[in-house]
């Protein structure tokens, strides 16, 4: 059995109602609110909104008892029983959150940035001090991947994940799926308020690695810098990248992968092919999807709102409740690991070249000097000989070794573009 152990911290000092401060009145920050105004539910008391500029964020549905503020310092003061930080990012609300901890408060955040990086040391500074830190929003907004993972899943041990774990970049594929322009996309996604004016964390994969190596810290007990998680960026997938991928049976998600296989760590997060009869290809729009593969239960799939301020409050309000009740979290024992293997996986690879005789004998050539296998070759026609796209699959092997493969085919005089790589799932 895995190993498993009650919270050695005394539960905080709890009050009844809990006396709750927000810090941050934006998207989430409101909805919290909101949510309480409109349930009241008896074991919670709003009685602090902290923001910077607040008279402009005042809302006549909140409860005149409660103070708006625009000084962290005296909220962080105030006989506030738990902190909840909605204002994102690592400065200044890593300080905030540090602070309130210190003073024996508690802390509810929605911050993925901030418990991906500094997690552990948190939790341990609410362990020393007699509060607790519930972060159940950060990953997958609304769905209960982590209260999952903690509670439901704790006598398991987890060996593997696979998730879609950014909205924007799943709403961005879905569109593209059906046949939508990436850069319209992309634009589409802004004006909607899915994707911020610079996307780079988003459709970088920087935004998954993170929740990846909060997932892989409480499903896989390890804890990894998220730094050590290289992500590939969506953007260089194209609109015929989803026509091969359906000729193989598959459609293309940002996928955000780990696995422990006897000891050895690894993980990845980029644009993945996978099986149209895969849960992760019926994902649309801005959903999330985490499927977690235990030793003892087998598969769970988790779905939803993976963002969005309403699914996202719906979390945050879930953790300010089960403090109310004591919260007696399962405390999942983890150790720090370094990603040291790679996932041998199969690979789709797209070129772009000018057409001319023996281009799949000097591919097949380099590839084979790597022993790697090719799978299929797939090409389509009606493209001109001058910009000619064609796929090459390969059985399973590690990306490494494929890069090696692929940095003498790039240098091909034939090839127009570099080639395309994806990893696929089976
Ligand atoms: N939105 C989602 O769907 C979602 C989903 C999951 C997790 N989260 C996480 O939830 C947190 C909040 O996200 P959000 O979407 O609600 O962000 P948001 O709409 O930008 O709200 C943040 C609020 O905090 C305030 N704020 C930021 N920095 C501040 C500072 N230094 N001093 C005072 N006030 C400050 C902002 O004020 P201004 O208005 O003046 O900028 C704004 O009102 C983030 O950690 C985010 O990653 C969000």
């Amino acid at each position: 059995m895995p190993e498993v152990n009650a919270s050695s911290a005394a539960p905080a000092a709890r009050r009844s109602p809990l006396r709750i401060a927000i810090f941050g009145f934006g998207t989430v920050g409101s909805s919290v609110a909101r949510i309480l105004a409109e349930s009241q539910p008896p074991q919670l008391k709003l009685t602090h909104i902290f923001n910077r500029g607040v008279a402009r964020k005042k809302a006549d549905w909140v409860g005149g008892d409660v103070v708006w503020s625009e000084d962290a310092e005296a909220v962080l003061a105030s006989d506030a029983d738990v902190i909840v930080e909605l204002a994102g990012g690592l400065d200044p609300a890593g300080a905030w959150v540090r602070k309130a901890l210190t003073a024996g408060k508690s802390v509810v955040t929605a911050n993925k940035k901030l418990i991906a990086y500094y997690g552990v040391e948190l939790e341990r500074l609410a362990a020393a001090n007699g509060g607790h830190l519930k972060y159940g929003a950060a990953v997958a907004g609304g769905i209960p991947v982590i209260p999952g993972i903690e509670q439901g899943l704790a006598g398991d041990s987890i060996e593997r994940m696979e998730g879609i774990l950014n909205g924007t970049c799943n709403f961005i594929l879905s569109k593209m799926e059906e046949g939508a322009d990436y850069a319209e996309v992309l634009k589409d996604a802004q004006a909607k308020g899915y994707a911020e004016a610079d996307p780079t964390e988003d459709v970088g994969g920087f935004d998954a690695r993170a929740k990846l190596s909060i997932l892989m810290r409480l499903a896989l007990r390890v804890e990894v810098d998220p730094e050590q998680i290289v992500p590939k960026a969506i953007t260089d997938v194209a609109a015929i990248d989803f026509s091969y991928a359906r000729d193989l049976g598959c459609t293309i998600r940002q996928i955000a992968r780990a696995d422990k296989t006897s000891g050895a760590v690894a993980a990845s997060v980029g644009p993945t092919l996978v099986d149209l009869r895969s849960p992760l290809a019926w994902s649309r729009g801005t959903e999330n999807m985490v499927v977690l593969s235990g030793k003892y239960g087998g598969d769970v799939v988790f779905s939803g709102h993976g963002a969005g301020g309403h699914p996202t409050a719906v979390a945050v309000v879930s953790d300010l409740l089960a403090l109310a009740a004591g919260s007696r979290r399962v405390e999942l024992p983890s150790a720090k690991a370094v990603i040291g293997s790679e996932m041998e996986l199969p690979h789709y690879i797209r070129f772009l070249v000018y057409d001319r005789p023996g281009i799949v004998a000097e591919i097949t050539l380099a590839l084979a000097r790597e022993q790697i296998n090719i799978r299929a070759i797939v090409q389509k026609a009606g493209y001109p000989a001058n910009a000619l796209p064609f796929v090459v699959t390969v059985e399973p092997c590690k990306s490494s070794t494929l890069k090696r493969a692929l940095e003498g085919i790039r240098c091909l005089d034939c090839m127009i573009a570099p080639p395309l790589d994806l990893q696929m799932l089976e």
